[in-house]
């Protein structure tokens, strides 16, 4: 049995079903990302699995242990940075560290030395005794991360945890569920941000409209938009003409599509290794300099685009 599993999740709000049926598995030490647009079901679905909100249908487990039936080892052993700002604006950071540590069950002894390491680790060991009031929103999101780690769980939920912060602020929470995740934690990341699922994330699944309609590695999603493979080829200033072009798709069988693309050009196909031995080929013939060759495949955004258009 895996680190978290669902079972048919479903959570209804009146008409609407914000949460469809989501059966899913996280292994222990993955970067499972929770990737959807607006609305999705993804807070919904955490909120379920993490025990604040009762499953209209459906079965959560962490370790094995049912969330419903037994909260409180379940709830021992996840730590949640949740979506919206938990931490109280007229208590010190180092004030809510505390508290996270008393709910958690952490030691008196020990909560005080845990806040100030966790508070040092993000960034914030200056300000530990400043009003959360007063803190930017980049400081607030590593002060719940923070908080969130404060009874050193081996499973984490991180809901949107760089959404609306600046390029270091990302970068440093970024690094540091790397760290999380490299010490053994199992984190399932919530997020919008696509790149940022494609650079953590062992595994993504793409949830919509409340229902999951992939669960793979970023890799291999890639790899189902077959079509949009292409080579991206640059030839020495004067050596290219359109002429040459028109030659070269039409020697090229491989080839569907050329587009200009600056100094550059485009090349289509499927299998993107035989066009550049084709093209390889035909620039040896023509005595045309190559200055540059890369292939790309479909971005991971490509293949949410095409999951969750409409
Ligand atoms: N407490 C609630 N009462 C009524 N509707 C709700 C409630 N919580 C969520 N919803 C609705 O359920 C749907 C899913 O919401 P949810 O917050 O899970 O989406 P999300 O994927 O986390 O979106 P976002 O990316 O904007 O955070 C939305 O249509 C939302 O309006
Ligand atoms: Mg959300």
């Amino acid at each position: 049995m895996g680190a978290i599993e669902t079972n048919g999740l479903i959570k209804d709000f009146g008409e609407l079903r914000a949460v469809d049926g989501v059966t899913f598995e996280v292994q222990e030490g993955e970067i499972f990302g929770f990737l959807g647009p607006n609305g999705a079901g993804k807070t919904t679905t955490v909120r379920m699995i993490t025990g604040v909100l009762k499953p209209d249908s459906g079965r959560a487990y962490i370790d094995g242990i049912n969330v419903v039936q037994d909260p409180i080892p379940a709830k021992e052993r996840i730590g949640i940075a949740p979506e919206e700002a938990n931490a109280y604006i007229d208590l010190t950071a180092r004030g809510n560290m505390q508290l996270a540590g008393e709910l958690y069950g952490v030691p008196k002894k020990e909560r005080r030395r845990k806040s100030d390491t966790l508070l040092e680790e993000f960034g914030l060991g200056d300000r530990a005794d400043s009003k959360v009031k007063g803190f930017s929103k980049g400081m607030k999101q590593r002060l719940i991360l923070a908080m969130a780690l404060i009874n050193d769980p081996p499973i984490l939920f991180l809901d949107e945890p760089t959404a609306g912060l600046d390029v270091a602020s990302q970068q440093l929470i970024k690094e540091r569920i790397g760290e999380l995740n490299g010490e053994g934690k199992t984190i399932f990341l919530t997020t919008h941000n696509i790149s940022e699922a494609d650079k953590l994330c062992d595994r993504v699944a793409i949830i919509n409209k409340g229902q999951i309609a992939t669960i793979d590695s970023p890799e291999k999603l890639k790899a189902t938009i077959q079509s949009t493979q292409s080579v991206l080829i640059s030839f020495a200033s004067n050596d290219f003409s359109q002429a040459k072009l028109k030659e070269l798709k039409e020697g090229l069988q491989v080839v569907q599509e050329i587009e200009k693309e600056g100094d550059k050009y485009r090349l289509y196909g499927s299998d993107p290794g035989e066009i550049v031995e084709k093209v390889v080929d035909f620039a040896r013939k023509e005595n045309l300099n190559i200055v540059s060759l890369n292939t790309s495949g479909p971005s991971l955004e490509e293949v949410f685009t095409h999951l969750t258009a409409g």
